[in-house]
């Protein structure tokens, strides 16, 4: 059992440096970039004459959000911003409506309009996201945030008590602005639990528990963190934590908001 396990965990460290988006070197045909080591080093490679980080402002109000794609992004030769005018994140106004596709593309519309008006130089990254619960008919959905600010989870706690059905998902639509728009979306199924655990993250996560991945898939391998302790295969699980109880390296193995992103690199590449 241990040996397996040790196999498991030497195949998934054979497999990260070369395959996915996590490789810089799949980026720069489109950027010019910094080589950053395994480790986190910088270096600078002789056959690049322009190495610079790119620059990607992203309009959110939401410091957990923020701190996500940092770090999603860190390894690859992005600086994740937050896109700040006189030193406060813009105002934007977010139509009421029934998609987060609606919404990230009003947030990135006003974004580009005001980049445009700006001093500020650089690509500009939005996401719109939300939690929706399978017993509650998708509810708070698109409405998350100000249901989270309204209720919080421990109302949401109340609405799901007595229900035996507690699938849930994550979902989140990214919109990253470079000239063009690339986009990518993200889901990350899980269940509500009946109590809020855990300090990190934001939002609902003390009450979301992400399901198991399977076999690794890309979204696995490409992302550090997560763990496997099946012992049998390789399986990525949370071991029961919630997203609350994760690190952001963890979180992002299974996040809705990494496989966005990740599917907007995909489209730059
Ligand atoms: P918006 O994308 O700014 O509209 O906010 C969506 C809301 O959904 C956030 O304010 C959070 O309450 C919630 N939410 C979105 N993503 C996450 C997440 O990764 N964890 C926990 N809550 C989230």
């Amino acid at each position: 059992m241990a040996n397996q396990a040790r196999s498991s965990a030497a195949r998934r460290r054979r497999r990260r440096p070369t395959e996915g988006p996590s490789n810089p070197l799949a980026l720069g045909l489109r950027f010019p970039f910094i080589l950053t080591t395994s480790a986190g080093r910088q270096t600078q490679s002789r056959a690049t004459p322009a190495l610079v980080v790119k620059r990607l402002l992203f309009l959110t109000g939401n410091l957990g959000k923020l701190a996500e794609a940092q770090h999603y992004f860190a390894p690859l030769g992005y600086r994740v911003e937050q896109f700040l005018l006189n030193g406060k994140p813009p105002e934007v106004f977010e139509p009421q409506a029934d998609s987060l596709r609606i919404v990230a593309n009003a947030k990135i519309s006003q974004a580009r309009k005001l980049l445009a008006e700006s001093s500020e130089e650089g690509a500009i990254l939005v996401d719109d996201s939300g939690l929706f619960i399978d017993s509650l008919n998708g509810f708070p959905g698109v409405s998350s945030a100000s249901v989270h600010s309204q209720i919080g989870c421990l109302g949401i706690l109340d609405l799901m008590e007595g229900r035996e059905e507690r699938g849930a998902e994550f979902r989140t639509y990214a919109i990253l602005w470079d000239g063009e728009e690339f986009v990518g979306e993200g889901i990350c199924r899980g269940r509500i639990i009946a109590e809020e655990r855990g300090e990190n993250g934001f939002g609902y996560d003390p009450i979301f528990i992400p399901d198991d991945l399977g076999e690794l898939s890309s979204e696995g391998r490409s992302s550090e963190g997560g763990s496997s302790d099946s012992g049998t295969s390789d399986m990525l699980t949370s071991g029961g934590r919630t997203f609350a109880e994760l690190e952001t390296a963890e979180k992002n193995a299974f996040s809705h908001r990494r496989k966005a992103l990740e599917a907007v690199l995909n489209r730059l590449r």
